[in-house]
């Protein structure tokens, strides 16, 4: 697969953001310190490599022509505070999970991408926050300030960075153990079932499935099949991935790939830039356009064809296939609407793209009590809309994009467990967005899992119609 390379019409550097205007970025009263710490991050090691990341890059192009499908999933915001080893290594064990069921349904490979690692910076619709009268700085997450509403906590603490640099570096040690140490091969599949699982039953669903996957590998191992000991069975690929929103950090992690002579973000593996920051002249599309990673750019209902293909003109002006993930976040009710005209622009332009969906930023409401939430409901509607649209429309639904945590907590309403708007209170621990839980999560794969077989079927189907009847 050849490399990709920016459009070399205008030059572009790591730190040519800063000629833009950049939405979202605080105000650092310390900018001796921001300069320090940025010294410093560049002078540190990078976190994930180009090997790694065109690796990617070349499953992003399978996921964008239908042979894979893409799984992205994990905290809204990582914090400091909920550092631990049971949380990371609960949240990959649900993505695994979820990965299983899908690879299961779907018979294709699943591309498997943790909003971990890295996952720190926040857009906030307001830059202030008003508590009994008192205006303060908005939570911008970790990487920035403290979610204590007190004046020390809320100013911007470039030093911050550098913790974020290290929590992500650990974690991803651990993911990369996970990944390759023996836990995630699939021979382990039925201990993969979290402990609270094991009495509920989704998790004797998920039991059941695990114990036919297991059947299968004895069988090939009887008939000595090499599959059974193939790699491929016994690690996982799993990447990193976070929003490109605060560009100090950012550019201090670029990295000049020796071999090819491309940019590199060293901070994850693939970077997507939010709702709110994809202006075409804002200072966060110039630093994306630049490096070598996969993007992904968030998509809300208020986006027109026009700005769609400006964007992808900017990021992607080759059309390199796995170069860009569009992620619309429309909500149930504006999905049919919105979306449609955006497919339809991308393929009168013959452009390629993986489409994938979240169904969170849409779907999120206050309740009565002052909980942000989303109804279990709502996401499943805007996830079988997404479905249903990509069909009628002949193009490829490619992936998903959740905020999802390993941990029982209860911040999405409904769901298998029932929980009402009451129930948010007993284990509501985000840090900004409201997460499904491990129960709520597996409960989605499963129906995500149907939706996507059914999708399957009727295009293979289709396409056998249109070839006379043979199957090709
Ligand atoms: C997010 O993914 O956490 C986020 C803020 O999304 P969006 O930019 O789509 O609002
Ligand atoms: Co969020």
């Amino acid at each position: 697969m050849t490399q990709y390379i920016p459009s070399a019409r205008i030059s572009w550097t790591p730190a040519s953001w800063r000629g833009k205007s950049a939405a979202q970025l605080p105000d650092y009263p310390d900018s001796a310190a921001l300069t320090e710490v940025e010294e410093r991050l560049a002078a540190s090691l990078p976190l994930v490599f180009a090997g790694e990341i065109r690796a990617l890059r070349e499953q992003l192009a399978e996921v964008a022509v239908g042979r894979a499908f893409l799984l992205q999933g994990g905290d809204c915001a990582e914090s400091f505070a909920q550092f631990n080893e049971p949380a990371i290594t609960d949240t990959f064990r649900v993505l695994l999970q979820m990965a299983v069921v899908l690879t299961f349904a779907a018979a294709c490979p699943v591309v498997k991408v943790g909003r971990m690692a890295g996952q720190f910076a926040k857009p906030r619709s307001s830059p202030t926050e008003t508590q009994d009268g008192r205006v303060l700085p908005s939570y911008r997450g970790d990487i920035v300030n403290g979610l204590d509403f007190t004046e020390a906590a809320r100013r911007p603490e470039p030093r911050r960075q550098l913790r974020a640099y290290a929590q992500s570096a650990a974690t991803l040690n651990l993911l990369r153990a996970l990944a390759q140490g023996g836990f995630a091969d699939l021979h382990r599949v039925q201990q993969w079932n979290l402990d609270f699982l094991h009495t509920n039953p989704l998790g004797a669903r998920y039991q059941e499935l695990a114990g036919r996957i297991s059947e299968t590998l004895a069988f090939m191992r009887a008939c000595r099949l090499d599959a059974a000991t193939d790699p491929q069975v016994r690690q996982v690929q799993f990447y990193t991935s976070h929003e490109a929103l605060l560009l100090n950090y950012e550019q201090a992690l670029t990295r000049r790939d020796s071999t090819t002579g491309a940019w590199y973000s060293g901070s994850a593996h693939f970077l997507w830039i939010g709702e709110r920051t994809r202006q075409l002249d804002g200072a966060h599309v110039e630093f994306a356009r630049g490096i070598a990673n996969p993007i992904g750019v968030k998509l809300g209902p208020t986006t027109d064809s026009d700005t769609l293909l400006r964007l992808l003109d900017a990021l992607n002006p080759t059309d390199q296939p796995g170069r860009l993930t569009l992620i619309s976040r429309m909500g149930a009710d504006r999905i049919e609407t919105a979306l449609p005209p955006l497919i339809r622009a991308v393929q009168r332009e013959g452009r390629q793209v993986v489409w994938s969906c979240d169904p969170m930023h849409g779907n999120t409401l206050a309740t009565r009590t002052g909980y942000k939430t989303r109804p279990f409901a709502r996401i499943l509607d805007e996830v079988r809309g997404f479905f249903a649209i990509h069909r009628a429309e002949g193009s490829i639904p490619g992936g998903m994009h959740f905020e999802l945590t390993g941990q029982d907590v209860t911040e999405c309403l409904g769901g298998s467990q029932a929980i009402t708007e009451e129930g948010l209170a007993d284990r509501y621990h985000t840090q900004c967005d409201p997460r499904l839980n491990a129960l709520q999560s597996l409960e989605l794969a499963f129906l995500i899992a149907e939706t996507l077989k059914d999708y399957r079927r009727a295009t293979q189907r289709d396409h056998k119609v249109e070839n006379g009847g043979r199957d090709t």
